[in-house]
């Protein structure tokens, strides 16, 4: 068996930038109920008819792999975690590889939502260290702002979502102790829905009662999206924000406590956590239940608001570029998200 390590990161984020009181101008918020409940400032959004989740994950791509000093010839597997992908269906695993033009790979796509890109970092870890393959792309993009309600009926959700892609290369080490120590993947879909994105979907209301969604009696056609959806705008994703806010901030301690226990370290071993960006209240609570200093947790909400599956690895690869990710450091990434989704890493860096 081989250890593997994250050998290359790369982050992309759109050139525009959106800020709370951008946000004013069409729906009934303030930049102060903003930054006081979710500390996000400002965050980027795509540019429409040129950028997509495709798109930005294979510019975040191409700097990770250039960073593992391999070139785009030697990736031999793509894991793409997204949940606003560019179609329904193929994944956008396929369409980055087009882009990269490295056809013939296999190529993943997963949809663990806010948790993905740990999901994804722990298949990597699987498939390097049976040693199947040896440069694994894994990609976490999302373009939530082409699936947004701007209304004010969508302000709880709209205002924290932002725009971005973030890329890390995976590999085997042969440097004793070092890599990726151990991931811990965990689920539980009682509570789906409340947050999520539900139409369009094959659901005709089996999971929540019919009468809600309003799909016509017809066996045949008409499930996925239905004139009632459009005309009630029940087409946006929705957030239960107070009872996601208490889950988050059980689960990503317990997940985070799973992982160093595993491997004998505490709390104040940890050089850096990176938390999913899911919000600034969720990532300071976390913080002061585990007792960690300000200089052990990295935060990058406030720039780039939730970018879901891109958040871990942008606030990674900007941490790194930064210095906070040294040789020998103790790196632990938390992810919580719809599903419910939780996750976490250790990595001797
Ligand atoms: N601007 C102004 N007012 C708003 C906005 C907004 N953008 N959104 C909601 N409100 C209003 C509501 O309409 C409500 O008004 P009312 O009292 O007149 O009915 C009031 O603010 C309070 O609404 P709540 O939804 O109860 O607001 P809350 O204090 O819970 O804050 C928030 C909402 C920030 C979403 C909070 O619940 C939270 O932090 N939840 C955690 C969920 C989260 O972070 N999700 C991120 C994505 S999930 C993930 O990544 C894990």
């Amino acid at each position: 068996m081989f250890q593997s390590k994250i050998a290359g990161i790369g982050f992309y984020v759109p050139e525009k930038v959106v800020t709370n009181d951008d946000l004013t101008k069409m729906m009934d918020t303030s930049d102060e109920w903003i930054q006081e409940r979710t500390g996000i400032k400002e965050r980027r959004y795509g540019q429409k008819h040129k950028e997509t989740t495709a798109t930005m994950g294979a510019e975040a791509a191409k700097i990770a792999v250039k960073r593992a000093g391999i070139t785009l010839d030697d990736v031999d597997f793509i894991i793409f975690a997204t949940l606003s992908p560019d179609y329904f269906f193929p994944g956008c695993g396929v369409l980055m590889q087009r882009i990269l033009g490295i056809n013939g790979i296999g190529a993943l796509d997963i949809r663990n939502q806010c948790s993905g890109f740990v999901y994804g970092l722990s298949i990597a870890d699987q498939f390097v260290k049976t040693g199947m393959y040896k440069n694994v792309l894994l990609v976490g993009s999302e373009f939530h702002s082409a699936g947004l309600d701007f209304s004010t009926k969508g302000r709880n959700v709209t205002v924290i979502f932002g725009d971005g892609a973030g890329a890390a290369i995976i590999q085997p080490t042969k440097e004793e102790g070092k890599g990726i120590l151990s991931t811990h993947l965990h689920a539980d879909g009682e509570h789906a829905e409340k947050l999520a994105y539900i139409n369009p979907g094959c659901h005709t209301g089996v999971h929540l009662g019919k009468e809600q969604f309003g799909y016509p009696e017809d066996e045949y056609g008409g499930a996925f999206l239905t004139e009632k959806m459009f005309k009630e705008q029940d087409i946006f994703p929705n957030m239960d924000g107070q009872f996601v806010f208490k889950f988050a901030v059980t689960k990503f301690p317990e997940v985070i406590g799973e992982a160093l226990q595993k491997n004998g370290y505490k709390p104040e071993d940890i050089d850096l956590l990176v938390p999913h960006q899911a919000n600034l209240r969720i990532s300071q609570f976390v913080q002061r239940r585990l007792r960690l200093r300000d200089d052990q947790v990295w935060n990058n909400i406030q720039k780039y608001g939730n970018t879901t599956a891109a958040s871990i690895p942008i606030a990674l690869c900007e941490a790194w570029e930064a210095g906070k990710v040294k040789d020998g450091d103790l790196i632990c990434l938390a992810a919580f998200g719809s599903g419910f989704t939780w996750a976490s890493a250790l990595i001797r860096w």
